[in-house]
């Protein structure tokens, strides 16, 4: 089993701004991931919340029970600290993705305060940074 998690507004994919994110729906998202795993031969169960804490009990859960995560913080990559401190309670790898590339965007964005608690980063490649990182992870898993 792989957590599939993702902060606030990434389910609003498809109509979010576009120009940035793309015409692909968080449906396809989801979708994408699961049959990646399929690929993969991994069960993967894919969240989405806008809520600090429901993502913070996911990570909590995820730890608990030594699950695997890739993690798209969306907005908290950049200023919340309790996503980091919960990341780094991890028991099993955790690969931050992002769609789009965040160093190439806003100034704010250039921080992440995930990233040094996280396994590694794979931004930029949108929707295909899942995919991407569901390789990366069950290279690491295997
Ligand atoms: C994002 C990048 C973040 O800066 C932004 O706040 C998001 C999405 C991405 O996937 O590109 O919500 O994480």
């Amino acid at each position: 089993m792989i957590y599939v998690l993702n902060g606030p507004n990434l389910g609003r994919l498809g109509t979010r701004e576009p120009e940035i994110y793309g015409a692909d729906t968080y449906a396809d998202l989801v979708e994408l991931c699961v049959s990646t795993g399929k690929e993969l031969g991994l069960e993967v169960e894919v969240r989405q919340s806008d809520f600090e804490g429901e993502l913070l009990s996911w990570l909590h859960e995820a730890a608990d029970r030594r699950i695997p995560v890739v993690l798209n913080p969306a907005a908290f990559t950049h200023y919340s600290y309790a996503v980091r401190d919960a990341v780094a309670m991890r028991t099993a790898p955790l690969i931050e993705v992002h769609i789009s590339n965040p160093a190439a965007r806003e100034e704010f964005r250039h921080t992440s305060v995930v990233a040094g608690v996280a396994t590694g980063t794979i931004a930029g490649f949108g929707l295909q940074s899942y995919v991407l990182a569901l390789r990366a992870m069950a290279d690491l898993i295997r």
